[in-house]
């Protein structure tokens, strides 16, 4: 069976979610999908990096809390996180890069991203930056090496919007796409309807884990900026700067507003779209927006996200589901590591079959 060897790339909540996964379904994942996952090699700023060429023994390190892992006491580990000598060097056939995104440059992701693919190695991450912001770049390096660059978790973490749109819309003409893609300004828009006051709805957010450790990024747009960079760059083949997305947040929305529009039917969303326009280019903003109830969006609530496709045969197609979270962001990364199963079995079966040809017919 074959059996892919991983580098974890961060063990925060995402990478140490997947070890779980593929510590605790392993077996039936292989069984179901035909391949095996094994890891060689983790980094983590905190705890240092660990290396076994013959595959970590995932449970002590997953029953030890968080905080308490340092890799420097163990056999292969070094208190340093030796990234970039870990991507480069380890041999490992996929990493895995959840660690975090500076969101003016994407760094450290972008290089993480950078350094795997020239060594030959797939990538998958769950990071917004390398994708938004150089996503074109690291697809051409990545079929340049003839390895597989896969970013599902950047947009709505494992819900399949992405995906969705390359394979199961292929066929169909995609005009627009607009989505609620961040879950604590719905959340927090939903709490206003309540009669909740700002400040304290952002609290509440922060409190149940939907925030961003800076809760502008999210008020104020620029997280679902980078995921609008996203869809506008991939799935309408664009290739769009930050500069180019229009971005107006959530914090100038009063109680005023949300009782009238309350009295129209109406409800205040955050919604990020990007449209092509007749002159081919794409338009692409995150603003709120005063949806009606008949509005495929506007029943979207609590830090639920959905993204709907514009298209030419089918009119709109929703996705909704989770938009973040630890076990949901992992299960973008697995569904990644199918997908780079899928796409390199498929290659070896066409040159096997091309191989085959060129006996027969040679
Ligand atoms: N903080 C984001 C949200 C999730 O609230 O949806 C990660 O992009």
């Amino acid at each position: 069976m074959r059996r892919y060897d991983l580098a974890l790339i961060g063990f925060g909540g995402v990478n140490r979610a997947l070890a779980a996964l593929i510590e605790e379904r392993g077996d039936e994942l292989a069984q179901e999908l035909g391949f095996a996952l094994r890891v060689v090699a983790i980094t983590d700023l905190r705890a240092g990096s660990l290396v076994d060429l013959d595959g970590l023994d995932l449970a002590p390190l997953l029953a030890t809390a968080p905080g308490e892992l340092a890799f420097a006491d163990m056999k292969g580990g070094s208190p340093d996180p030796r990234n970039e000598w870990v991507i480069r060097d380890v041999p490992a056939d996929i990493v895995a890069e959840a660690t975090f995104t500076n969101p003016a440059d994407g760094e450290p992701a972008v290089s993480h991203v950078r350094w795997a693919l020239e060594a030959g190695k797939h990538v998958c991450t769950t990071n917004k930056g390398p994708v938004a912001l150089h996503g074109r770049k690291l697809r051409n390096l990545a079929a340049e090496h003839g390895v597989s660059f896969e970013f599902e978790g950047s947009v709505l973490s494992g819900t399949p919007v992405l995906r969705t749109a390359q394979r199961l819309l292929s066929g169909l003409r995609i005009t627009g796409v607009e989505g609620i893609m961040n879950g604590t300004s719905n959340f927090i828009l939903g709490r206003l309807e309540d009669g909740a006051d700002f400040e304290a709805a952002v609290s509440e957010a922060q409190d149940l884990g939907y925030a961003e450790a800076d809760p502008t990024a999210d008020v104020e747009g620029h997280d679902v900026a980078l995921k609008v960079m996203i869809l506008a760059n991939e799935v309408l083949g664009a290739d769009l700067r930050s500069e180019d997305v229009f971005r107006e947040g959530i914090s100038g929305i009063t109680a005023e507003d949300i009782k009238d529009a309350a009295d129209k039917g109406l409800r205040w969303k955050l919604v990020g779209s990007a449209t092509r326009r007749a002159d081919g280019s794409v338009d692409a903003r995150v603003a709120p927006i005063a949806l009606s109830a008949d509005h495929p969006l506007s029943g979207i609530a609590g830090p639920v996200n959905a993204v709907a496709f514009r298209t030419d045969l089918l009119g709109t197609v929703t996705v909704s589901g989770p938009g973040a979270g630890r076990i949901e962001t992992a299960y973008a990364l697995l569904s990644d590591i199918i997908a780079i199963h899928q796409r390199h079995a498929n290659d070896a079966a066409a040159s096997c079959g091309h191989a085959l040809e060129e006996t027969v017919h040679g």
